[in-house]
C-alpha cells in the first residue's frame, strides 16, 4: 500500500463533519445533541510506561479525560507528572501502553504508526515551547510547509500560499511574512508556529507550554492569539505551569504522578486545591 493509500484508508475512519467543510461552508451542526458530534476526544484508562523492569517509569496511570468541540482546556501539574506524555499521545506522536484514545469518534490507540501519522497530519496542530521553525525559511514558507507535505491533498503552491497568508494575518503577522525566524521576536516566532498549527484547519490545536520561553508581556500576546482562535471555534488543549496562563482556559485538568487529580472549570480553584496558600502552583 502506498503512503497515500494508507493515509486515505486511515482517514476513512468514521469521522464526523468538522465545523467548516472543504468548500468553506459552515455545516449545520448541533454539537449539543449528539455526543459523537459534541465530544472531540476522550481517553479511557490511558496508561504509558516507558522502559521495562526495574527502570520502568509509569508516566500515565489511568487517565480519563473528555474534551468537547470548541473547548479550551489547560493541563497543569508538577514537573514529571505526565503532561507532555499525555500531549504526545493526544497528538498522535506516541501510542499509549494501554487504554483507549478516541479522536473524532475513532479509537486511534489501535492504529499503526503510519496511520497515526496520517491522523496527526490531518487533525492535529502543534505548538511547542521551542518554536521549531525552519531557520532558512521565511515566516510564510514555514506556515506553508504542512500544506505542501500533506501527501493526498493535492494543493497547488498558489493555494498553499494563499492559506498561509490568511493564517499569518489571523495571528497579526501580515507585515512579517518575508522575515526569517531570526529576524522575528520570540512572540512573533511563536505566532508563526501558531499560524503553522492552524493552517491545515485541524480538529484540535495542542500547545505544550507555548509561553514557556517568553516574558510576561509576550506571553500575553500569544495568549491573545490563542484566545482569538478559541473564540472563532477552535478546540485547544494547552499545557502550562503558570496559573495566569491557565486562567485563559475554560477548564483546567491537573495531573499528579500520572493521574488526573482534578478537572475544574475555574483555574482559581486549582490553587486552593493543590497549594492551599493561594500562591502560584
Ligand atoms: N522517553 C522517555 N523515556 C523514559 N522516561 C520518560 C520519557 N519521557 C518521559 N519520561 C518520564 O515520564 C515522566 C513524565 O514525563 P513528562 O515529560 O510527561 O512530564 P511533564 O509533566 O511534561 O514534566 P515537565 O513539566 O517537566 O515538562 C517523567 O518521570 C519522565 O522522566
Ligand atoms: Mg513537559
Amino acid at each position: 500500500m502506498t503512503e497515500m493509500e494508507a493515509c486515505s484508508r486511515a482517514l476513512e475512519l468514521k469521522t464526523v463533519p468538522s465545523r467548516v467543510d472543504s468548500g468553506g461552508t459552515s455545516l449545520p451542526l448541533d454539537p449539543g445533541a449528539d455526543p459523537e458530534l459534541r465530544d472531540l476526544l476522550r481517553t479511557e484508562q490511558l496508561a504509558k510506561v516507558y522502559g521495562m523492569g526495574d527502570v520502568a517509569v509509569r508516566a500515565l496511570r489511568g487517565v480519563d479525560i473528555l474534551v468537547r468541540r470548541g473547548e479550551f482546556v489547560a493541563v497543569m501539574g508538577p514537573s514529571g507528572s505526565g503532561k507532555s506524555t499525555l500531549m504526545n499521545i493526544l497528538g498522535c506522536l506516541d501510542r499509549p501502553t494501554s487504554g483507549a484514545y478516541v479522536l473524532d469518534g475513532e479509537d486511534v490507540s489501535l492504529l499503526s504508526k503510519d496511520h497515526l501519522a496520517c491522523v496527526r497530519n490531518k487533525k492535529i496542530g502543534f505548538v511547542f515551547q521551542a518554536y521549531n521553525l525552519l531557520p532558512r525559511l521565511p515566516a510564510l514558507g514555514n506556515v506553508m510547509l504542512p500544506l505542501l507535505y500533506d501527501g493526498d491533498r493535492k494543493m497547488s503552491d498558489a493555494m498553499a500560499r494563499e492559506r498561509a497568508v490568511v493564517a499569518l494575518e489571523s495571528v497579526g503577522l501580515a507585515d512579517r511574512m518575508a522575515h526569517l525566524p531570526n529576524e522575528l521576536s520570540g512572540g512573533q516566532q511563536q505566532r508563526v508556529a501558531i499560524a503553522r498549527a492552524l493552517v491545515n484547519d485541524p480538529s484540535i490545536i495542542l500547545a505544550d507550554e507555548p509561553t514557556g520561553n517568553l516574558d510576561t508581556r509576550t506571553s500575553a500576546e500569544i495568549m491573545a492569539a490563542l484566545q482569538k482562535l478559541h473564540e472563532e471555534g477552535a478546540t485547544i488543549v494547552m499545557v502550562t505551569h503558570a496559573l495566569e496562563i491557565a486562567e485563559y482556559a475554560d477548564r483546567v485538568i491537573y495531573l499528579i504522578d500520572g493521574r488526573v487529580v482534578s478537572d475544574q472549570v475555574h483555574a482559581s480553584g486549582i490553587v486552593e486545591l493543590h497549594n492551599g496558600s493561594g500562591g502560584a502552583v
